[in-house]
């Protein structure tokens, strides 16, 4: 399952349905800058470094692709506890990285001193994080295990960083013994969570069980194949589900898609579709769209159709869900991006391979009619308003694959299948 726009498309829902009928739930790239939301029997979850399917107590991993914040992981591991659910069906990969203190100041320092051309991030220390993996500097969940490799890792780190953070940002360095205490108790706490997730997603598959792997973050926000430099630092897109897990290609089946039925995009960054004037505050508003990470305000767009064909294609997307059609009910037109126009005046269904002619694209709208009546009591897709039908039927020819979902609201069952 991946996220088909910007990120928010409601994935956390999604995959907590998709979770009642899995019996193991990976996250495989990304760590505490998801916001998952999903409400489910009369509660509501945010959750940020844990998989979504923990709500519905399935079994799920946090595999090698995923960066993980140790306190944020053990306040979520505490939460579940408090609900009355067994932190022990999660388990964490030891090939995935760690966020340590200074990815957090480092991301911060660097979003100040870019300052208007800064990226937007969730300052959670995710670049840093991934930066310090790929520069093989990076400190691996697995180094908890062994205090003397942890020490001596953490202090060949803070010989560089503590440099950086001076002399480049001006931040105050970390002390080693400070950091070493407050890690010693992390590891300790953390060590009976950790497991070869690789084998278990295997074993899994090879005894005919149903894996689910739940995309964080975004198709457009994918490191090689979104809008960058305005992406995270790691790959959302399907094919990431196989390096991140551990797993061949060849074991993914299908792959969901999820889109809201218009856009929104937190940080900075092109966005032909986005809304001028005060709809995009409307929207806004009736769609609840502020960070669950952040509570930064999202910004509002109609459906990018050229958007999502692209997506289509990065993922091979096989099916999509439309989520939270009910917000659109309040608006009489309902203005879709078709095409995009670009630079010379041509038009072309197909995503710019160049960001010039991303950054000066503009939409070629099609107006579709609005249904201007309440989605509530929709129980069935037959119960749809007829221009509802319509607005998915729309989507589904424009982009040649099948919806097989749609949301009507916040609440688990609100998905007409
Ligand atoms: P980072 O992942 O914190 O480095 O942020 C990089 C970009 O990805 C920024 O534009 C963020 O707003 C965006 N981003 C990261 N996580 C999410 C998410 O869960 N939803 C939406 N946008 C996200």
């Amino acid at each position: 399952m991946v996220g088909a726009q910007w990120g928010d498309e409601g994935k956390g829902k999604i995959v907590d349905l998709l979770a009642q009928e899995s019996d193991v739930v990976c996250r495989y790239q990304g760590g505490p800058n998801a916001g998952h939301t999903i409400v489910a029997g009369g509660e509501t979850w945010k959750l940020r470094q844990l998989p979504s399917g923990v709500v519905s107590r399935t079994p799920s991993v946090i595999g090698a692709g995923c960066v993980v914040d140790p306190q944020v992981l053990l306040d979520e591991l505490e939460l579940l506890r408090e609900r009355g659910i067994d932190p022990g069906i999660v388990t964490v990969s030891g090939n995935a990285h760690l966020i340590m203190p200074w990815h957090l100041t480092i991301d911060q320092a660097s979003e100040r001193r870019l300052g208007k051309l800064q990226i937007g991030t969730t300052r959670r220390g995710i670049g840093p994080a991934y930066a310090d993996k790929a520069s093989r500097l990076g400190i691996r969940v697995q180094d908890l295990l062994d205090p003397k490799i942890l020490r001596q890792k953490i202090r060949l780190a803070l010989d560089e960083k503590n440099l950086w953070l001076e002399r480049v940002y001006e931040a105050e360095p970390f002390d080693l013994d400070d950091i070493w205490a407050d890690m010693e108790v992390l590891a300790h706490r953390l060590a009976p969570f950790v497991g070869d997730t690789s084998l278990l997603v295997h074993d899994a598959l090879g005894t005919g069980k149903n894996v689910l792997f739940e995309g964080a973050q975004a198709t457009m926000l994918d490191l090689d194949h979104g809008t960058y430099p305005f992406v995270t630092s790691s790959n959302p897109i399907a094919s990431g589900a196989a390096t991140g897990v551990g797993i061949g290609p060849t074991r993914i089946d299908r792959v969901l898609g999820v889109s809201k039925a218009y856009v929104t995009r937190v940080g900075e960054g092109p966005f032909p579709s986005e809304i001028e004037g005060p709809q995009q505050a409307q929207l806004r508003e009736l769609g609840g769209e502020f960070g669950t990470v952040t509570g930064r305000e999202r910004r509002c767009g109609w459906l990018d159709l050229v958007a999502l064909r692209y997506a289509v294609r990065v993922n091979g997307m096989t099916s999509l869900a439309l989520t939270k059609l009910d917000v659109l009910s309040a608006f009489d037109e309902l203005p879709v991006c078709v095409r995009y126009r670009v630079r010379g005046g041509d038009e072309t269904p197909h995503f710019p391979a160049h960001q010039s002619d991303f950054h000066h694209a503009d939409p070629v709208w099609e107006v579709l009619e609005g249904w201007a009546q309440p989605l509530d009591g929709c129980t069935s897709v037959a119960d749809l308003p007829p221009a509802a039908r319509a607005y998915v039927e729309f989507v589904e020819r424009e982009l040649d694959v099948p919806i097989e979902l749609v949301g009507v609201g916040a609440a688990r069952d609100s998905v007409l299948a």
